[in-house]
């Protein structure tokens, strides 16, 4: 099984793991015990990249299927002394692994992979490719807080072209119902963007259920300005504008003062918690869709 995009599965099985993600998250919430069905499977994290509530959340997930956890450690291993991708992947497998979990800088490293293993391929992040896990887990948070996908209006905002979880979105929230519109300066939109786009976030902000702000990824030419902050930085003024129902998220790392300031990141409006409390089950459907 490969997951490595938001369409790598079709989307009547992208609908069903929204909700499978869901009854997981009051299992989990309850402490309820779940079906082992990777007992006596191993999954390998492979991060490239940093990473924290993705790693984690990816690791008690198998745990909690009952997989044994291999975690590779890109800045303590044989990667240093030359070894080519490939050959520490086909390590990985004859080590024993049944699953990769792959972070990577570069865009369609999961898909390459997976052209050189046998083992189930889970893409937690490529370059500025795709984050499909985040996506799922991001519908996940939309479909518990307001009941539905179909309908609800959503303004991604900031550093979109250096983003891949825009691009997981943007490829697959329309198809679900979602009205999506992007936000940001000229500079950082796609050029011929497939849903609506502004670089006014006034056009949104009393026109969305769900203002979804994304990290300015410096990492990947994306950079903190205070003209950034002053056109796009969400604050207690730009929140007073908002529908009383909209909800602010953010996948995280969140870069206080930048993309959002801290009070209303804190705030009654934010599910960016939320969006972490969600990242475990969303990641127990899919990898429990490894085995069907
Ligand atoms: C995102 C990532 O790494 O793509 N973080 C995450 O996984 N929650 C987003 C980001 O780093 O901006």
């Amino acid at each position: 099984m490969r997951f490595t995009n938001v369409h790598s599965v079709p989307i009547d099985r992208f609908k069903d793991m929204i909700d499978r993600a869901s009854v997981l998250r009051d299992v989990v919430d309850s402490d309820e015990s779940v079906e082992l069905v990777l007992d006596g499977s191993t999954v390998a994290n492979l991060f490239f990249e940093p990473s924290t509530r993705t790693r984690l959340s990816f690791d008690l997930a198998a745990q909690r299927l009952g997989a044994r956890v291999l975690t590779y450690d890109p800045s303590s291993s044989s990667a240093l002394k030359g070894e080519s991708l490939r050959d520490t992947v086909l390590t990985v497998e004859a080590v024993g692994a049944d699953i990769l979990v792959v972070r990577h800088g570069h865009v369609g490293v999961p898909d390459e992979i997976a052209g050189w293993t046998g083992c189930s391929v889970i893409n937690a992040g490529d370059g500025v490719g795709q984050h499909p896990t985040q996506t799922l887990l991001d519908m996940v948070t939309i479909k518990r807080h307001f009941g539905q996908l179909d309908g609800v209006r959503m303004a991604v905002v900031g550093d979109v072209s250096h983003s891949r979880v825009a691009n997981g979105l943007i490829d697959i929230a329309p198809e679900l119902g979602i009205k999506l519109t992007l936000v940001g300066p000229d500079e950082w939109l796609p050029e011929e963007p497939s849903v609506p786009a502004t670089s006014e976030i006034g056009d949104v902000l009393g026109q969305v259920e769900v203002l979804y702000l994304l990290r300015v990824q410096t990492e990947r030419g994306g950079e903190i300005s205070n003209q950034f902050i002053t056109r796009f930085g969400i604050d207690r003024g730009r929140v007073g504008h908002l529908n009383d129902d909209a909800m602010i998220m953010h996948p995280g790392p969140i870069n206080r003062g930048v993309e959002i300031t801290g009070d209303i990141a804190d705030g009654p409006r934010s599910l960016i918690l939320e969006q972490v409390r969600n990242a475990t089950p969303a990641r127990m459907a899919v990898l429990e869709g490894t085995r069907s």
